[in-house]
């Protein structure tokens, strides 16, 4: 019993209830993921609060997004960052951007939120060549096969201090696979040798279970 998912799900909604909030804006956000091309892709709700927590922490004013979708964790980072700051976040669909701004908007957020459609790649080389003010903190959590990319232009985008966090590197155990043909789990393997080799980044992986199944995440603090 103990081992099985339906209670780790239990769990979840468990501390879910206990410890965060998750008001209507958020909960008509998560339900319209189904509205978007990955639904149910969102984080669960304890790992948006997890992100608006290290953004209060750092005390982060301007946060990066590598994937928006439906703009549900872009909530949790907006309420974090307060009325001065700003989240930046980018999303390759059109219609999930449209999505995302009408869940924003409803969250009463929109005013400190960019949403910029493209691909987040081009879209992050666009910020670079403008000279974007520094981002205190940046989300990873978009096509996982770019994943290295979207580091490195972070390392572009940040100064030293800069939380970084990078969604879905467990995938089941799937990234243990050292030769897979999988261009996800490559992407997990190649981002996390980089953090390896970079001694600006100081780094460790936490593996989850919940609501969204087996998985875990990156978290990274930019020392140099
Ligand atoms: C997938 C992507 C995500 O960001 C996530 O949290 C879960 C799954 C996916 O690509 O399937
Ligand atoms: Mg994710």
């Amino acid at each position: 019993m103990y081992e099985s998912e339906q209670v780790w799900r239990d769990v979840d909604r468990y501390f879910v209830d206990m410890l965060v909030a998750e008001d209507r804006a958020l909960a008509a956000a998560r339900r319209s993921s189904a509205e978007t091309t990955m639904p149910q892709t969102e984080v669960a709700a304890n790992q948006g609060k997890l992100l608006a927590l290290l953004v209060g922490m750092v005390g982060a004013r301007r946060v990066l997004e590598f994937g928006t979708l439906a703009g549900y964790s872009t909530i949790w980072l907006a309420r974090a960052v307060g009325r001065g700051g700003t989240v930046t976040t980018l999303e390759r669909e059109v219609q999930n951007a449209a999505v995302a701004r009408r869940n924003l908007e409803r969250a009463g957020v929109a005013d400190r939120v960019e949403v910029i459609v493209g691909p987040a790649q081009e879209s992050a080389e666009q910020l670079i060549r403008v000279g974007a003010d520094p981002f205190d903190l940046v989300f990873i959590d978009a096509d996982k096969p770019n994943n290295l990319a979207y580091l490195r232009a972070t390392m572009e985008l940040t100064r030293p201090g800069a939380v970084i966090v990078i969604d879905n590197v467990v995938r089941n155990g799937a990234v243990l696979a050292e030769d897979s043909a999988d261009p996800r789990v490559h992407g997990v393997r190649t981002v996390m040798a980089e953090i390896a080799a970079d001694d600006r980044l100081d780094a460790t992986t936490l593996q989850t279970v919940g609501l969204k199944g087996w998985d875990g995440f990156t978290l990274a603090h930019r020392l140099g």
